[in-house]
């Protein structure tokens, strides 16, 4: 899977994204030779630079945050398909300038007129950027060649806003042309989770409500919203990363086998689950939103959400969220699904915990038997990527004991091979023309039909809990857990 002649544009090319992620995995790809030798990397942004200043951002962004070793030779191959073009996202000369240079690209260095154009800009910006690739003529691929658009997340605010924002988009590219990046995707493990129930047989058979007492997917994050607050206040962690990645990993997880590993078929199944899951009633017991306050992390005291820069002091936003949705199919009838995320909780981990229903009954003297959990098992997404089993064991000694032990695989003791990073593969499979990996318009949509009511609930219910930073998110949730008879697992 090497990218034919290709060049890839960036709006934005001046934000954290594209200096943390896209730039370095332009790079590495180029490093692991799966870029063709004339790759172009176009950079677009409100910037005085000359194509060398482009370059020595990319390079600086490239020495910091890239996987792969730096090469020179790869390096300045790169680099002499490096331009930029100055310019504000009204400005018609930027764009008449941008087709120069593409048309330059294909000359020098063969990009046979094959663009993607990477949306790395507030969502404000899309219809702008949209509607002038469309004017300048840049949406439609010359003969023999392709176009195509990446658009970053968020895909709206709300189903109304992504209901607009397609429309825009769909105006002016076929379906086929717009690559949506759910970064979450692009992940090995997230990837591993179809292999590991429909490349094997032991699974599938106790995947379903006969056996599974219930999932939880978590997705915590220590960090704090750090240099974010213009994106993350007023947005919060439930659009920010359930309306995306956590529904993804629901679907995923929850979907049945589709009919062949192609994007058609994928988005097929995952729409069927999407569709099917379904909110709770009472979505004042079962769903929590919190906001962290002052607390200990790493042995450091850290600020509360409403004392970091640029936020307003009286924001209500969520910075953790917490809901329990069900799926009303065949398989999964009555099996709660509880989604968590937040920042500044006790560690960074994600991952789902699919927990089985306790054995029907135990010859075993339970008296002389120590609690045993439930049988689990659970996909670790990261950061330490891999599985485990939990079960029963007996204790070894005269008596039967028995207690829980963990069996588990890790990707770092089991594979050689390193795993390319999200970015790296999603950008590979734009080039590609690849589309498994990307959430389609109606997922996105059926999403926020999931999102929507949840959010105007909060909005007219109150505040959110707090939790002190470090700590596993509000005592609210732990509670809607203990209402049901459960607890959340702490990974
Ligand atoms: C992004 C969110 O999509 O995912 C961020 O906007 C979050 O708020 C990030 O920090 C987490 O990504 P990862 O790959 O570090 O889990």
């Amino acid at each position: 899977r090497i990218a034919g002649p290709s060049g890839l544009v960036i709006f934005g090319v001046t934000g954290d994204l594209s200096r943390k992620k896209l730039m370095p995995a332009v790079y590495d790809l180029a490093n692991r030779g799966l870029l063709p030798p004339g790759f172009s990397l176009v950079g677009f942004a409100r910037r005085d630079w000359a194509d060398e200043d482009f370059a020595e951002v990319v390079h600086q962004a490239v020495r910091e945050h890239a996987r792969t070793p730096f090469r020179e030779e790869v390096w300045q191959q790169l680099a002499e398909g490096m331009r930029f073009v100055p310019g504000t996202f009204e400005d018609d000369d930027a764009f008449a300038q941008l087709c120069t240079a593409i048309d330059e690209l294909n000359a020098s260095r063969g990009t046979g007129g094959n663009y993607a154009f990477y949306l790395s800009v507030p969502p404000k910006f899309f219809p702008q950027v949209v509607r002038q690739l469309k004017k300048h003529g840049l949406a439609d691929a010359p003969a023999g060649s392709w176009r195509r658009a990446v658009i970053e997340k968020p895909f709206g605010h709300d189903l109304a806003s992504a209901r607009d924002l397609n429309a825009i988009v769909h105006d002016v590219f076929e379906p086929d042309q717009v690559f949506r990046i759910d970064h979450y995707l692009g992940k090995e493990t997230v990837q591993n989770i179809l292999a590991l129930r429909f490349a094997n047989q032991m699974y599938e058979p106790v995947w379903n409500r006969s056996y599974v007492d219930h999932v939880q997917i978590t997705m915590a994050e220590d960090i704090g919203i750090g240099g974010r607050a213009g994106y993350y206040d007023g947005i919060g962690a439930a659009r920010d990363v359930i309306q995306n990645h956590l529904l993804q990993l629901l679907a995923l997880t929850a979907m049945e086998e589709p009919i062949a590993f192609d994007a058609e078929a994928l988005v097929t199944e995952k729409l069927k689950v999407l569709r099917s899951v379904e909110l709770p009633e009472d979505l004042g017991g079962h769903t929590v939103r919190g906001q962290y306050a002052a607390g200990w992390q790493g042995g450091e005291r850290v600020g509360g959400y409403l004392e970091e820069e640029g936020i307003d002091p009286g924001s209500t936003t969520d910075t953790y969220a917490a809901i329990r949705l069900g799926i009303d199919n065949r398989r999964w009838a009555g099996v709660p699904f509880y989604l968590r995320t937040g920042k500044r909780l006790g560690r960074r981990v994600t991952e789902i915990a699919v927990v089985f229903q306790r054995a029907p009954h135990s010859p075993f003297d339970t008296t002389a038997t120590e609690e045993l959990g439930e049988n689990a098992i659970v996909i670790r997404v990261q950061p330490d990527e891999g599985m485990t089993v939990r079960f029963g064991s007996k204790v070894p000694g005269t008596s039967m004991e028995l207690r829980d032990v963990s069996m588990d695989f890790a990707y770092g003791e089991s594979f050689t091979e390193s795993s390319p990073e999200a970015y790296e593969r999603l950008i590979l499979d734009v080039l590609l023309g690849d589309a498994n990996l990307f959430p389609r318009t109606e997922e996105v949509e059926e999403s926020w039909r999931i999102l929507d009511p949840i959010e105007e609930y909060w909005a007219s219910h109150g505040k959110p809990a707090q939790y002190p930073a470090g700590t596993w998110g509000p005592e609210e949730a732990d509670e809607m857990l203990a209402r049901d008879g459960r607890s959340w697992r702490r990974p």
